[in-house]
């Protein structure tokens, strides 16, 4: 018997990869769907998808006087965020996915999703969406293609990467790229019509991911990280597995680029947990104490970092866009962000205001009040009177995509193929008590240690519980394509090869915005005033503050940050770095426990590294 071959199908002249025309014929047979459309990246194309989104009900274009050229979507409430104990790291042993991620055989897993893509994409059309993470052609950057069931991803994929024609002149008649499937498991029979405006599948979700192959499967959500593959799919879970064999990092991390009054410039990169202030902290305005300085974007979630020849590591930003939070988000908290989303934004989950703007939470603090009615991100009627019973109007993982380009604070070098030199890390959890406000690693080790333990309370930007503190290493817990152990061996041997090199390696430093007082309020300020803090980090660098030690690393005395323009005492101060000897205690319990889970692969100086601190703290 031979095996049907899959109809050959009519790619655009300017397609030439042999092997992408090959995929496509085979996945349109598997997919069945009623038409495909090879996405050419155009701005006419993009305004006719929206078009097209509006007339089936997906999206409702705001009023043009207020948000040009934008559209608001509202998902079906069963699909609001990333659904991690969905997604899936497909490697064909076990251990090399490693206890942090759900795991299943490749050749088990294959079989389970077969039958759901079989005929999936019935009734709805293919986009064929190719797209470049980081800048067209750059040696650093990386090609992929979704197929997707889906006009809002296409949609989404154009603002949030380099999408569209040009990609395929890069791969060729024979690059690489990397095949991402996505479809919203929500196939339409014989001349069925969609009866809901956001298509996903509430039953059954796949996120799978095959590392080792480079291959992405998604199944059943429509929304962000789960269908958006570039992003935490192709980015991070497989750009870190490309990552540990090639020699690199991918993380998820900002970078921002700070330069003093005298003109000198500092890149940072910055790994914070979902929902934890990245996109906040990239975007930062300084208060006016610190006239002359100037902080800039050069990404807000992902970032690429290589080992260069003299021993420096260089970063990209892969993304041409931010899928941002919305809720918190104004003029007073984050005013280069409200800024980027002055026009041709889409805006998901958010509530839609009486005049056809959008609100969420939080803008209020720019207007002085709430509007007397909204509909929230359901549809439904609301007023203040909803609000004070503790009903949102936006979802809490409410988001806006808008292009980087947007961005008022946009760095230079954002879409510079060499990248940018790093000269410090800084990881951050959000802890309502124990770490302090920020600390410096004594060293590489010490510093991988930090990061390796962090912890946070959980947010809303994935589904389930919330609040609840759980270790995030290096905030990938989510985003790990392999092993945790034998990615904190990777950072290990990558600091240990630099320094081989001679190479002096970025600082790294822990920070904690989100220390609450015993009301429950945050004690530090946060958002801009945060640059209090990043200016103590480059005074370090440049040795000219000693801080002081502490078990925990070096930290910040009192007088060696400036508080001009702020209200913040000693005690206060003191309430927000003071290290609690019963708290650390438990705190390196946990710590344990978590290496304890990590199993047999964790490498044994982070071990040693908690034994010593332990002994500080004892001493
Ligand atoms: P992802 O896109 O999920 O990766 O999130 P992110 O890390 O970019 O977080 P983002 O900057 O969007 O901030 C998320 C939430 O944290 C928002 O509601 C912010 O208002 C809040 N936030 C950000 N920075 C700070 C800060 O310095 N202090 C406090 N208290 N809250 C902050
Ligand atoms: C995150 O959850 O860290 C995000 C949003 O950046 S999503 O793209 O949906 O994963
Ligand atoms: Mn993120």
């Amino acid at each position: 018997m031979t095996t049907p071959q899959p109809p050959t199908i009519q790619a655009p002249a300017y397609v030439k990869n042999t092997k992408l025309i090959a995929w496509v014929s085979e996945m349109a047979a598997l997919c069945k769907p009623a038409h495909i459309h090879w996405c050419d990246g155009s701005q006419e194309e993009y305004d006719q998808l929206c078009q097209q989104l509006v007339d089936a009900g997906t999206f409702k274009k705001l009023n043009p006087a207020k948000r040009p050229g934008s559209y608001l979507a509202w998902s079906d409430p069963s699909d609001v965020a990333r659904v991690e104990d969905r997604t899936f790291i497909c490697s064909e042993h076990e251990a090399d996915a490693g206890s942090t991620n759900n795991w299943m055989a490749p050749a088990q897993m294959r079989q389970t999703l077969q039958p759901l893509f079989d005929g999936c994409m019935r009734g709805r059309t293919m986009y064929v969406v190719p797209f470049s993470m980081g800048p067209l052609g750059s040696p650093i950057a990386h090609v992929g293609v979704e197929l997707s069931d889906s006009a809002y991803v296409a949609v989404n994929m154009q603002i949030m990467t380099r999408m569209g024609k040009a990609v395929y002149d890069v791969i060729g008649a024979d690059g690489e790229f990397v095949p991402c499937m996505h479809t919203v498991g929500a196939p339409l029979a014989e001349g069925e019509k969609d009866h809901t405006s956001w298509p996903c599948n509430p039953d059954t979700k796949y996120i799978v991911h095959y590392p080792e192959t480079r291959e992405i499967w998604s199944y059943g959500s429509g929304y962000g990280g789960n269908a958006l593959l570039g992003k935490k799919c192709l980015a991070l879970r497989i750009a870190s597995k490309m990552g540990k064999d090639q020699g690199w990092l991918a993380e998820h991390m900002l970078i921002l680029g700070v330069t003093n009054p005298e003109g000198k410039k500092y890149h940072v990169a910055a790994a914070f947990p979902s929902a934890c202030g990245k996109t906040n902290f990239s975007m930062l305005v300084p208060p006016d104490a610190f006239e002359g300085w100037k902080v800039t974007t050069i990404g807000d979630d992902i970032a690429w970092i290589k080992p260069q020849p003299d021993g420096s590591l260089r970063a990209i930003n892969p993304e041409a866009g931010y899928f941002g939070v919305a809720p918190g988000t104004n003029y007073h908290t984050n005013p280069n962000c409200m800024a980027s989303l002055d026009k041709n934004v889409i805006f998901t989950n958010v509530a839609l205001t009486d005049d056809g703007d959008v609100w969420w939470e939080g803008m209020e603090k720019d207007s002085g009040s709430i509007p007397a009615h909204l509909l929230d991100w359901q549809g439904k009627d609301w007023t203040p009177e909803d609000g004070k019973a503790g009903r949102k109007a936006a979802h809490a993982n409410a988001r806006f995509t808008v292009a980087a380009t947007n961005n008022p604070a946009l760095d230079e070098a954002w879409d510079d193929p060499a990248g940018v030199p790093i000269d410090a890390f800084i990881f951050g959890g959000r802890r309502s008590s124990t770490v302090p406000l920020v600390t410096e690693a004594r060293n590489w080790t010490e510093g991988v240690y930090m990061a390796a333990t962090m912890g946070s309370e959980t947010t809303a930007a994935a589904f389930g519980a919330q609040g609840v503190v759980r270790r995030d290493p290096f905030a990938m817990l989510p985003f790990m394509g392999y092993n945790m152990s034998d990615y904190f061996q990777h950072w290990l041997d990558l600091g240990a090869k630099l320094q081989a090199q001679g190479a002096k390696l970025p600082a790294i430093y822990c920070v904690n915005w989100f220390r609450k007082n015993a009301e429950g309020k945050f004690v530090w300020p946060g958002y801009g005033d945060n640059m209090r803090v990043l200016k103590w980090m480059i005074d370090r660098l440049e040795n000219q503050v000693s801080g002081t030690e502490t078990m925990f690393g070096i930290a910040p005395q009192y007088g060696e940050i400036n508080w001009q323009g702020l209200d913040f005492s000693a005690a206060q101060f003191d309430s927000v770095t003071s290290i609690d000897r019963a708290a650390w205690q438990e705190e390196f319990q946990s710590h344990s426990a978590h290496f304890d889970q990590l199993g047999e692969r964790l490498p044994a100086a982070l071990r040693q590294v908690r034994q010593a601190l332990e002994e500080r703290l004892a001493g």
